[in-house]
């Protein structure tokens, strides 16, 4: 009931309560003596000793300062060291919590300080996270110019409950740290980063401010603690002009690059209408590198158009800096041999201003050698309406279900009696035994609260098996559900004529914005809600791009194509790491005709949406000469107004070229595509609207092409709006907007 309580107490105190910062947070003063734990003076974020996360070492402190200007003697975080005196080759690793499939930076900071009283000139040592090298540390105090401090950060998606952070002694010094500091990421795109990458910061600058300005913006300017530099590694040709505003810019939902950051940047000098940015230094480490550039407008508001091109790459379509507002630009992974990289910003023909950058972030590559996999460690199974204790192990997915009643206050366990259709696969199914049912008035609500990571992304499913639980016989029934506050969908279930079932299922995505979701079922007087299951999954670092603070995803169709509806061939779990059901019978047609092919080859899932393989080995195509298929939906659904499209697509035919287009309700025709051999590729739209609720998809082949087009998996979604948009910072202080 713990839950139920806290959640009963939240709403209570409404937007009063202020919860003790930091959830999320670990700050690590480093050799701090055991129950030493304070509040810092510069962030207020509470720093405690590392003894809990690491074994082994020295507590240590600094003793001499080798530079005066900088900004380290004020920061008592860097007082204390732990050092791991060791021979070459040994290995020190400090064990930081995580939640499977978040994003996290960690930031490691090194002040020398003399602490071994040895004077040393020079030191070196290594970092991994996990088995991967991650970077060198490198620290110099020679001639009083370097200070003997240095940063280190790694943006990494976990694959564990905990990240190793490990030092190595290269036979360069005895490694040590003054800080360890873990911040999870929240919503925060960092596309680059996934299982088996992740980035390790190169630079990041707050571009345009002096380095005597010895103004680092972090926490609680960055809600996330990402550090924006004044000094950095590149360089700037033609010289810039550094310029500056006082008016507030808003950041970006996407990067939220704080507004002390983007109020500074540079434009060109004179009457150039480029900015030209190259690396200073060769560094191993970029050898692969991903570009990152920050803009934001604060000049009076004539037009400023540009493009971007990375090493001289490509030339991006022109961009235009919104007033006061963060605009965030990404390239791919680019590769140089000796590890340089530069960028350049230049106005169109037709731009009035010349271009302008606010900040940048440039990263190198951890490839994990092993691709690190997300398992089911975290999923949340509800059996509804079991007897407290009755917890067992489902038959068909290995997966232990539990009872409900530590996540829902009110309402009775029952039986369900009668199967209204034989060939469904529901009997076999044990998890709809029973269901718990909540009588009750015209307009109340009952709500599961379930246990959620602010920030991470999540797929909850209900299932509802009629069954005839009451002894009422019911026709038809509806009641509606709810995610928080905001309206999900309408269930409706029938039993008339044998013809359907009493079983419907329901699946929502969307981003955590609390430590718990809650997950309603509102009684509009048409008959009892009840529920059979609710299941909770993590999708871990899913794209799933739809979905925001302020936007969840409501599953209309996700289509296994090519197979039989009487194959009752569900795909769930353990073949879906993430336990999607992946249905045989769709709500959508396809003309003209189209063949089910199928393969019993293995198929290579992509990384990103990672749609299993026997899913991606069905498959159609066209019919007879055709060289194109048109899905289309055959129901009206006010839930899809606006709806969004994925298609999956894998070939397994004769490896002749096979290129297509796509155009979703006859919108914008794709760039072409190619199916790779024997993996998995997805497309998708971005959201489309149609008064009716209608949608439908066309898959053309090329002029060129000597295949027609396939088709092995779509997905549509319709779009829940959450009217108060939630955010992440580092406290529970928003959790509260969502008032029930
Ligand atoms: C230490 O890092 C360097 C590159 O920065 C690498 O060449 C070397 O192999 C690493 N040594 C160990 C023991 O990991
Ligand atoms: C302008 O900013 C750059 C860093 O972006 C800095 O190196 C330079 O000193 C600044 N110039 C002035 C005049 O402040
Ligand atoms: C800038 O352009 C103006 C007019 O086109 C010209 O008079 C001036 O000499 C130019 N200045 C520089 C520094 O190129
Ligand atoms: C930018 O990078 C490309 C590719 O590495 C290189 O050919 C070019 O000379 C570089 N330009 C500058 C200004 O450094
Ligand atoms: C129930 O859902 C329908 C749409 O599916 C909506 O029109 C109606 O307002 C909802 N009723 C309540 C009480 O939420
Ligand atoms: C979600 O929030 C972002 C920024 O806060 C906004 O640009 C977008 O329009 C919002 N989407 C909806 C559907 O409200
Ligand atoms: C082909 O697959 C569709 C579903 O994608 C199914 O409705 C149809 O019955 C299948 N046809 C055959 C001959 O199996
Ligand atoms: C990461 O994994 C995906 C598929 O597992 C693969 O396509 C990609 O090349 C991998 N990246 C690296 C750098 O190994
Ligand atoms: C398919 O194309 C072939 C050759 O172009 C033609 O002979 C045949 O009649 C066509 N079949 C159909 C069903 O259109
Ligand atoms: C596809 O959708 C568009 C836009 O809603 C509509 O104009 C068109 O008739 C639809 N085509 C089919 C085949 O349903």
């Amino acid at each position: 009931m713990a839950l139920l309580v806290l959640l009963a107490a939240v709403l209570v105190l409404e937007a009063a309560v202020r919860a003790d910062g930091q959830t999320g947070f670990l700050s690590i003063d480093c050799g701090l003596e055991a129950d030493d734990s304070y509040p810092d003076d510069l962030t207020g974020l509470t720093y405690v000793p590392d003894g809990r996360y690491i074994d082994g070492g020295e507590n240590h402190k600094v003793t001499t300062v080798y530079r005066n200007k900088w900004w380290g003697p004020d920061t008592r975080t860097l007082y204390t060291v732990r050092s791991f005196p060791s021979g070459e080759g040994q290995r020190n690793c400090y064990s930081l919590p995580t939640d499977i499939g978040s994003k996290y930076l960690v930031r490691l900071e090194f002040l020398y300080g003399n602490y071994d009283g040895l004077d040393s000139l020079s030191l070196k040592f290594n970092l991994s996270l996990g088995v991967n090298h991650w970077n060198t540390v490198s620290l110099d105090t020679i001639d009083g110019n370097d200070d003997g401090y240095n940063v280190y950060e790694v943006v990494f998606v976990a694959w564990a409950s905990w990240a190793p952070i490990c030092l190595v002694n290269i036979g360069q010094g005895t490694p040590f740290v003054s800080t360890v500091e873990l911040r999870p990421l929240g919503i925060l795109p960092y596309p680059a980063v996934m299982g088996n990458v992740s980035l390790s910061m190169y630079d990041r600058c707050n571009v345009g401010s002096s380095p005597d300005d010895d103004e680092l913006v972090r926490y609680p300017d960055d809600q996330y603690d990402r550090f924006w530099f004044t000094d950095a590694y590149t360089e700037a040709d033609p010289l810039s002009t550094n310029i500056s505003t006082q008016s507030t810019i808003q950041p970006s939902t996407e990067f939220a690059v704080p507004s002390p950051v983007l109020q500074k940047a540079v434009v060109p000098s004179g009457n150039s209408t480029k900015l030209v940015f190259f690396s200073d230094q060769l560094d191993a480490l970029l050898h692969d590198h991903f570009v990152i550039l920050h803009f934001a407008d604060f000049q009076n508001k004539k037009s400023r158009e540009f493009t971007v091109s990375i090493d001289n790459g490509v030339q991006s379509s022109p961009y235009s800096t919104p007033y006061l507002k963060g605009l965030s630009v990404t390239g791919g992974w680019s590769s140089n041999s000796e590890g340089k990289y530069n960028f350049t910003i230049a106005a169109t023909a037709t731009s009035a201003l010349p271009p302008i950058l606010n900040a940048y972030e440039v990263y190198g590559r951890i490839i994990h050698d092993n691709p690190t996999t997300f398992s089911q460690d975290c999923f949340l199974s509800i059996d509804c309406g079991l007897e407290a204790d009755d917890s067992y192990p489902d038959d068909l997915t290995g997966l232990t279900y539990v009872p409900d009643g530590r996540y829902i206050d009110g309402g009775e366990n029952h039986k369900v009696t009668t199967v209204y259709r034989n060939k469904w696969w529901g009997p076999d199914t044990r998890t709809l035994y029973t269901v718990r049912s909540f009588p009750s008035g015209e307009g109340q609500r009952n709500c599961y609260s379930l246990p959620t990571d602010i920030g991470s992304k999540y797929l909850v499913r209900l299932e509802f098996l009629y069954g005839n639980y009451d002894g009422l016989d019911s026709l038809s029934l509806k009641f509606n559900l709810s995610l928080g506050v905001n309206h999900w969908n309408t269930v409706s279930l029938d039993t008339i004529d044998g013809n359907d079932d009493g079983y419907n299922v329901y699946e929502v995505v969307f981003v955590a914005w609390a430590s718990w979701a809650p997950i309603c079922l509102v009684n509009i007087g048409q008959g009892t809600p009840f529920v059979s299951t609710v299941e909770l999954r993590p999708l871990g670092i899913l794209p799933y791009p739809a979905v925001m603070g302020n936007v969840s995803l409501s599953m209309y169709d996700r289509c296994n194509v090519g197979s039989s509806p009487d194959d009752d061939e569900l795909v769930r779990y353990p073949d879906d790491q993430y336990d999607r059901f992946w249905f045989t019978d769709a709500y959508t047609e396809a003309d003209p005709l189209s063949t089910n092919i199928s393969t019993q080859s293995t198929i290579q899932p992509s990384t990103e949406f990672a749609v299993p393989s026997p899913v991606l080995q069905k498959a159609v195509v066209p019919s007879g000469n055709s060289t194109k298929l048109v899905f289309f939906s055959d129901q009206l659904d006010a839930l899809l107004h606006d709806h969004f499209v994925i298609l999956h697509f894998a070939d397994f035919q004769n490896k002749k070229s096979r290129e297509f287009t796509v155009s979703i309700d006859n919108g914008v025709q794709s760039s072409p595509y190619s199916t790779p051999y024997l993996k998995g590729l997805s497309v998708t739209g971005g959201w489309s609207s149609n008064s009716e609720g209608k949608y439908n998809f066309t898959i053309a082949a090329t002029a060129t092409s000597a295949l027609p087009p396939i088709l092995n998996a779509y997905e549509v979604y319709g779009r829940i709006i959450h009217d108060n948009p939630t955010t992440f910072s580092q406290d529970c202080k928003l959790a509260v907007s969502i008032g029930l």
